[in-house]
């Protein structure tokens, strides 16, 4: 066995949290009721829940607690489907008790009634004085929230006890805006109070590349400039914008996907490897990953990205309407549904190594990947036509749907002749572990529960991904970058090939 981290805090151990409160703000919204209440619902059922766990919602409507306990059984209810969680009940078998306090988060008498209530709690000793506060608004008033629990003497933790915030993104829209949200959290709450989401890291396969890369002898050798020829990450959706047109007009692809989810997937990728696998010693090497990416020049914008909306179409045999014709989408709109990016990471391990990245709506068929692609051979020893087209050996991680890693090699064609073609060695998650995954947002709330901040992301984070996109979010407002159209269900716009130089065209995912 190698020597481990002798780091406690990335040892696995107990998966239960302790009792705690838990206050939803924005308890009879559509997040909480599509994620939460169905992911807190698996928890009980795998007993993962807090010993004595009370679930406060707040909304301006006004509810009564037995009401609010009705409207989150019907939500997990709506959520089952077949092996997961469906049991109405599942909370109320555990015990766990609902309280509702109605107002507006405008309001300093909202917190004082908050507050009263999570005493009232205490004093029943059920919650032992632990609160996770879970902001599923609208993140214009995510400041207000924190700001008025902070004053109403919310955000304090008496020793012992923990009080935790829970923000979903957007975190801001830009890097002026990230920065004044982060300083209104900060006016109340440390950073270690504060857990931001990015559903992308609670998936199973996003958390396998750490495990790939530094739990094995073979790949990270070969992981690094000398072998690997560019790196290509794609997010692909095979969704429109659904009923979120107006949100999305607002926020285009690079802020819904790329400044987030997909500069997460691509620290994980690219990063040393960390001393621990504790919260902060990952964090800090995504930090550093992110800060080696070369600061895109205005200059080299129309060279480094693409960016496209989609035009109607058919997806699978079924007519999808353009971008433009979305409800609550200007018919002018220029934002974008697709964004390809060339990046560069200056560092020993990545110099000269292209970062291909390319997220977009409406795209061929949904498909998260990670695709190393490795040099060619220097010198091919086969005698002309044993070779159709070598294709370079791909190693791909498969993040979501089928799960899995492929690595694609040439192998001799049976016969008498030399002839090679290249195969895929296959490995799928489903075909090899009987084991459920657990949901994005179990995993979310249990580590929020138990302090674990691993797969949350920390403000210094968030600040370098919004630096690296700055200068695309100031090229889109100038107008300096094109708009290319793309069809609905294709590929996106072919432009996008010319980020990759030559011939090259990306991976049909
Ligand atoms: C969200 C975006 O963060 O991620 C959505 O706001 C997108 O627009 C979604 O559809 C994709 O998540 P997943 O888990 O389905 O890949």
């Amino acid at each position: 066995m190698p020597r481990m981290s002798p780091d406690p805090a990335s040892a696995p151990g107990d998966r239960v949290a302790v009792s705690a409160s838990l206050v939803v703000f924005g308890a009879t919204g559509d997040l909480a009721h599509r994620k939460l209440y169905p992911a807190l619902a698996s928890l009980a059922n795998a007993g993962q829940l807090p010993g004595r766990l009370t679930v406060v919602g707040n909304a301006r409507r006004a509810i009564s607690n037995e009401e609010f306990a009705e409207d989150v059984r019907n939500a997990v209810e709506k959520a089952g489907d077949g092996d997961s969680p469906g049991r109405r009940d599942a909370l109320d078998q555990l015990g766990v008790r609902f309280r509702f306090v109605p107002g507006s988060v405008d309001d300093a008498d909202t917190f004082q009634q908050l507050r009263a209530e999570l005493e009232d709690i205490d004093a029943g000793r059920d919650g032992g004085g632990n609160v996770l506060y879970y902001l599923s608004t609208v993140p214009s008033v995510f400041g207000t929230i924190a700001s008025g629990l902070g004053k109403a003497g919310l955000a304090h933790e008496p020793p012992g006890t923990f009080r935790r915030i829970v923000v979903e993104k957007p975190f801001g829209r830009d890097v002026e805006t990230a920065r004044h949200l982060d300083d209104q959290l900060h006016q109340h709450f440390r950073e270690h109070q504060i857990y931001r989401i990015d559903h992308y890291l609670a998936k199973e396969t996003v958390q396998n590349i750490l495990a790939l890369r530094f739990t094995n002898t073979v790949f990270e050798p070969l992981w690094n400039r000398r072998y690997v020829d560019r790196v290509e990450i794609t997010v692909a959706e095979q969704l429109g914008v659904e009923h979120r047109g107006a949100f999305y007009e607002q926020s285009g692809v690079l802020r819904d996907i790329v400044q987030n989810h997909l500069l997460q997937v691509l620290a994980l990728t690219a990063m040393e490897p960390p001393a621990s696998f504790a919260a902060d010693a990952i964090r800090d090497e995504k930090v550093k990953l992110l800060r080696s990416i070369r600061p895109l020049e205005p200059s080299e914008l129309p060279d480094r990205v693409v960016r496209g909306q989609y035009t109607a179409d058919t997806i699978d045999g079924v007519d999808v309407c353009s971008y433009r014709e979305e409800e609550g989408v200007a018919p002018h709109s220029k934002v974008e549904t697709y964004l390809a990016l060339r990046l560069d990471v200056d560092n020993w391990r990545w110099a000269g190594v292209p970062f291909c990245v390319r997220a977009g709506k409406r795209l061929q068929r949904r498909a998260t990947e990670v695709a190393l692609r490795y040099k060619s051979v220097p010198f091919l020893p086969l005698p002309a036509g044993a070779v159709d087209s070598l294709e370079p050996n791909v190693m791909t991680l498969h993040i979501q749907p089928d799960e899995g890693i492929t690595l694609s090699f040439a192998a001799k064609v049976p016969g008498q002749t030399l002839q090679v073609r290249t195969v895929p060695l296959d490995f799928s998650y489903r075909e090899t572990f009987a084991e459920r995954a657990p949901e994005a947002y179990e995993r979310v709330l249990v580590d929020a529960f138990l302090g674990d901040a691993t797969l949350f992301i920390r403000g210094d984070e968030v600040h370098t991904a919004w630096e690296i996109v700055q200068p695309v979010i100031d090229a889109f407002e100038r107008d300096a970058v094109p708009l290319a159209f793309y069809p609905a269900g294709s590929w996106g716009p072919t432009e996008s090939n010319n980020l990759l130089g030559g011939d090259e065209t990306w991976r049909k995912s």
